[in-house]
């Protein structure tokens, strides 16, 4: 069985003290863990964190990368540069991206090429709002969002982390059910199948208010292969009790 994928995504949170003081405690408390453990940090604190995880099983993630590769993008980061400081895995296509800067199913997949291409695992995230799901429209959003980066990837879709986070459930506290969330990852999984033979080597993550109290329920569905955890990941104690629910 392959091993489940816990990665806390900061967004724009931390200071240089309080990521000490959260990734010592993370990484002592990740000892004899059975699952793997990431933390997706913003950019400035990538060097800061790839020193502090030296020698630890927890891995670095970014939480975006750049579709170019270098030249006049004011404000971008590029996969070469990520790469440069140990990052593992880049989260692309987040629902705070897509909302609040515009970026689209194409710009989310050419981001998943970008990364791949320089041996960063992309975590593209899909999901659809309340709006969407009350609709009806569910299948079809995260379908579509999905279908983009394997159209873009072709067979190196087995490389990527999928993670389906119903915008609704972002920092609401209220979080899909377990069931709600398999059926959708039962949805991904079977469009993975028909893209690529290595479809169950995919780790399907759930996010959205995933916490202490109910990642042990949700990662006991068979196609829930890990969480990407905001809100929680800034606390070492919860962050530590997902990881070892995953385990
Ligand atoms: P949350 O965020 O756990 O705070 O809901 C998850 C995410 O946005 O990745």
């Amino acid at each position: 069985m392959k091993k489940k994928l816990i990665a806390g995504n900061w967004k724009m949170n931390g200071s240089l003290a309080a990521n000490q003081a959260l990734v010592r405690a993370v990484v002592d408390g990740l000892h004899g863990a059975a699952c793997q453990a990431a933390v997706c940090v913003p950019a400035p604190y990538l060097a800061q964190v790839q020193a502090l995880r030296q020698g630890s099983a927890l891995e670095l993630g970014a939480q975006d990368v750049s579709r170019h590769e270098q030249g006049a993008y004011t404000g971008e980061v590029s996969a070469p540069m990520l790469k440069e400081f140990g990052v593992r895995y880049a989260i692309v296509g987040h629902s705070e991206r897509r909302q609040y800067h515009g970026e689209t199913d194409e710009t989310v997949a050419e981001k998943a090429k970008a990364a791949l291409a320089h041996g960063i695992t992309p975590i593209v995230c899909v999901g659809e709002t309340l709006a969407e799901r009350e609709g009806g429209y569910t299948e079809e959003v995260v379908k579509r969002q999905l279908a983009a980066v394997v159209h873009a990837n072709g067979p190196c879709i087995s490389e990527v982390v999928v993670a389906y986070e119903p915008v609704w459930a972002i920092g609401t506290g209220r979080t899909a059910t377990p069931e709600q969330a398999q059926q959708v990852h039962a949805v991904l999984r079977a469009q993975l199948r028909a893209a690529t033979t290595h479809a169950d080597r995919v780790a399907i993550l759930y996010g959205g208010s995933m916490n202490a109290a109910n990642a042990a329920s949700l990662l006991a569905q068979p196609d829930i292969d890990g969480g990407l955890i905001g809100g929680a990941s800034l606390k070492s104690a919860d962050f530590l009790q997902i990881i070892a629910a995953a385990g």
